[in-house]
């Protein structure tokens, strides 16, 4: 990874507010102590509120204790996605892992870190789910981060998102405002005597079948990185099974919590445990609380029977494909 952008390939950044004022705002507030990942990219649709369900459950299995921060009051995808684990967990009565969680429901820096101050006080990681632009909190809270990761499809149009290539040459025309934000704040960060963030860019909803289209994304996904500054990584597949357990509120890792569903071909748990290997989080030294096994309670009968249908829905989804 190089430590930086090429200064002649980042246009010289800047409308809206500097990334002096962003950085100098939060170094004169309390940031957090635990380890604050940032789920970026301006362009809409990429699987930012994916991954980080994904990871926050990840994390949480790995006895973390983990809060996640739903910034996209519109949308709320990560916070709907909760709310269906958290029917999952009523439904069939499993002691599923959760993270603490909030919306954000003002944009305002105050708010996130009094809620981060709140909720995440003794959390090991706190994961923040931005929206698909740019604005003020979404500069601070990538400034804050230790981690920004970024989802990005194999389609020409989201590798515009970060910087356009010239299709002949095969050179880095300019980087996009998202990137040049990103690669501006993590300068300051530098200069302000901070770490640099992990930027990584995790690629996201690869169709195996589109070879071609695959090959040319990395090829210019790695010229970006000579550039840009960031890590490129392996991230998920394209698969009906990633949405359909979203609707459930699962990941593939919960399914060892349900032992009565059955499970799912071990290739989605493997994509996702070498997603979370590549991000080379930190691990803590805190104490880890061991995820048992849930122990299903006597259902009372109408429980019963919403939950077989429940159960039976479910069933259904993971039969699909398991094949
Ligand atoms: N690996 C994947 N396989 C299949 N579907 C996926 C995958 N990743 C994301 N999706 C689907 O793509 C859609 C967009 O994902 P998601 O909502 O996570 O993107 P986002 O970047 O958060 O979007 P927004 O910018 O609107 O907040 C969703 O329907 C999601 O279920
Ligand atoms: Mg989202």
């Amino acid at each position: 990874m190089s430590s930086g952008a090429e200064p002649s390939r980042i246009a010289e950044f800047v409308r809206d507010e500097h990334p002096s004022v962003v950085v100098h705002d939060l170094l004169n507030r309390r940031l957090p102590n635990a380890h604050v990942i940032a789920f970026a990219n301006e362009k809409g649709g990429v699987g930012k509120s994916t991954l980080a369900f994904h990871c926050a459950v990840a994390l949480t299995h790995q006895g973390f204790r983990v809060l996640t921060i739903d910034c996209d009051r519109r949308q709320q995808t990560l916070h709907r996605i909760l709310e269906a684990r958290d029917g999952t967990t009523r439904t069939l009565k499993v002691d599923l892992p959760r993270p603490e969680h909030v919306v954000l429901e003002k944009q305002s820096v105050s708010l996130l870190l009094q809620e981060i101050d709140r909720l995440g006080r003794d959390c090991d990681f706190v994961l923040i789910d931005l929206p698909g632009h740019d604005s003020p909190i979404a500069r601070r809270t990538i400034a804050l981060a230790h981690t920004v990761i970024t989802p990005t499809n194999c389609s020409p149009a989201d590798r515009d998102a970060l910087g356009s290539i010239n299709p002949v040459t095969g050179e880095l025309r300019q980087a996009s405002p998202f990137a040049q934000v990103v690669v501006a704040l993590r300068a300051e960060r530098l200069v302000r005597g901070l770490n640099a963030f992990d930027w990584v860019i995790a690629k996201n909803r690869v169709r195996r079948c589109e070879q071609r289209l695959i090959a040319s994304a990395e090829r210019d996904l790695n010229t970006m990185e000579r550039h840009l500054g960031y890590r490129l990584i392996e991230g998920l597949t394209e698969r009906v099974a990633y949405r359909e357990l979203l609707a459930f509120g699962l990941s593939h890792q919960d399914l060892k919590l349900i032992p009565s569903l059955g499970r799912m071909r071990n290739s989605c748990s493997g994509e996702l445990q070498q997603l979370m290997d590549a991000l080379g989080l930190p691990r803590s030294s805190k104490e880890r609380r061991i995820v048992k096994a849930a122990r299903l309670p006597a259902p009372t009968r109408s429980a019963q029977k919403v939950a077989e249908a429940y159960r039976e829905a479910l069933c259904s989804t993971i039969q699909t494909h398991s094949r």
